[in-house]
């Protein structure tokens, strides 16, 4: 696994926090996808030799959790709610707002690398519906407008690496 030497230092510490080395699963997927964005296909069998399973019990894992990523994902990632409180707000019209911006459709990664836009469930923001998600800010009353100005912006920090 081609992981950032602090990653992999992390996951060494992580391991000995548990009395038994299994219980630290869901903590090294995380920070795995954290490093990378998602869990490429070798990361079953390299987590369990970490933690001495079968690949079966890591791979059992990775597909139960929707948090857990198999495909990688853009540089930014949008997550809109669409559980009640939001949905009755617009946010369906709010993703959709997204997924024109981008040219893209949810679950795939934008024309040009830049966003992954997905549902999510309840974000625990309700009274402040339709809610985003934008990497690890959290955005409220995200209307069309909203998302449209949080899209340019976007862009235009895409531009200004370019
Ligand atoms: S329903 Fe969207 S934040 Fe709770």
């Amino acid at each position: 696994m081609n992981l950032k030497p602090d990653t992999l230092k992390r996951i060494d510490e992580v391991i000995t926090h548990y009395p038994v080395k299994r219980s630290a699963v869901l903590m090294l997927l995380h920070a795995i996808q954290e490093d990378i964005g998602y869990l490429p296909p070798e990361t079953a069998e390299w987590v369990a030799a970490k933690l001495e399973l079968q690949p079966i019990n890591v791979y059992e894992v990775i597909t139960f959790y929707p948090m857990f990523r198999q495909k990688p994902i853009g540089r930014r990632h949008i997550k809109v709610c669409r559980t009640l409180s939001c949905a009755l707000m617009g946010g369906y019209k709010t993703c959709e707002t997204f997924e024109q911006e981008f040219k893209t459709h949810r679950g795939e990664v934008s024309p040009d690398g830049e966003v992954t836009v997905e549902f999510v469930e309840c974000l625990a923001s309700c009274g402040t519906a339709p809610v985003v998600m934008i990497d690890d800010d959290l955005h409220e009353n995200v209307s069309c407008a909203k998302a449209k100005q949080l899209s340019d912006q976007i862009k235009a920090e895409a531009a200004k690496r370019r």
